[in-house]
């Protein structure tokens, strides 16, 4: 079967004209970072396949490049080198087959609108009938555990009540691909774990593609049925690539998901050790 998403030495530099404008959805631009040296690249040759109706999970350490990466595969950022495609067709823009999950929810809901309106407004560009709508509507409200809340504002929800209706509000417009940038990094723990739970049922019962980046270890393998690991950037590569071998639901008390994280954070650090180690990279081909 063709991959939902392939992404074949995929490589990025932030231009100059990229770097003023201080792209909104990449807050935390650490200064001393931006890489302004000979080459520049914060990724550099990600290659990787994904299947239609998996859960991938990005792991990486602050800084490396998760969002930057799933930017570009949202279409939200241009890349500087390689090929990044949804079902055969290079991607190039945003499109509403590819729905957003931030960390801030503050930042893309509307204060001026109710639950119920928020999710409504995603729909707006399907112009739907008033009956249609207002069951899509109830759908994605009732999926994220929403109903009974619809007519408040952002303002008066909680944290994790703000990225429930984030999450509504994507899959209202049945995204084929959902992209979640750490989606639960500001949530209470406990309030995480419920979400946690919530999210595998929703992609259970929803059979969708979701990419969800996290830097938090034990989020990836409670959630991911594959892990990527991303090493630090400057030059950012895949370093690992892990097949989960638990089933869901799972439970981050369990003997045997404690040990399976214990060697994987081993073996993340061996390999982050080993990439920044490594001979200076050669310019790549594929950059342009
Ligand atoms: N608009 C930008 N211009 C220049 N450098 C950027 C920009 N956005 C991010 N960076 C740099 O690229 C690197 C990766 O950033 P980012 O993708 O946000 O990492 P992560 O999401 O893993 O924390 C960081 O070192 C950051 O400073
Ligand atoms: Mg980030």
């Amino acid at each position: 079967m063709e991959a939902k998403i392939s992404i074949v030495n995929l490589c990025k530099r932030y231009e100059d004209n990229e770097k003023e404008k201080g792209l909104f959805f990449s807050k935390n631009i650490n200064p001393d970072r931006v890489f302004d040296g000979k080459e520049g690249y914060v990724l550099r040759n990600i290659n990787l396949q994904i299947k239609e109706g998996e859960f991938h999970v990005f792991l990486g350490a602050s800084g490396c490049g998760k969002t930057t990466l799933l930017n570009i595969i949202a279409g939200l950022l241009p890349k500087t080198g390689g090929e990044v495609r949804m079902d055969g067709k290079e991607i190039n823009g945003m499109s509403p087959e590819r729905g957003l999950v931030f960390q801030n929810a503050e930042s893309v809901l509307f204060p001026w609108l109710t639950v119920k309106q928020n999710v409504a407004y995603a729909l707006k560009p399907k112009k739907l009938k008033k009956e249609e709508l207002e069951k899509r509507t109830t759908e994605a409200i009732a999926l994220v555990g929403l109903t009974g809340h619809e007519r408040k504002y952002p303002e008066v929800l909680s944290g994790g009540m703000r990225q429930r209706l984030q999450i509504a509000r994507s899959f209202a417009s049945d995204p084929e691909v959902l992209i979640m940038d750490e989606p639960f990094g500001a949530l209470d723990a406990q309030t995480r774990m419920v979400l946690q739970d919530e999210l595998v049922g929703i992609w259970k019962k929803t059979k969708k593609t979701i990419l969800f980046v996290t830097h938090d270890l034990s989020e990836a393998v409670l959630l991911g049925q594959k892990i990527s690991i991303l090493s630090a950037a400057p030059d950012a590569s895949i370093v690992s690539y892990e097949a989960v071998p638990f089933s869901y639901p799972r439970n981050s008390e369990d003997s045997d998901f404690v040990q399976y994280t214990a060697m994987l954070h081993r073996k993340l650090n061996a390999a982050i050790l080993a990439h920044q180690n490594r001979p200076e990279p050669q310019s790549t081909q594929t950059a342009g």
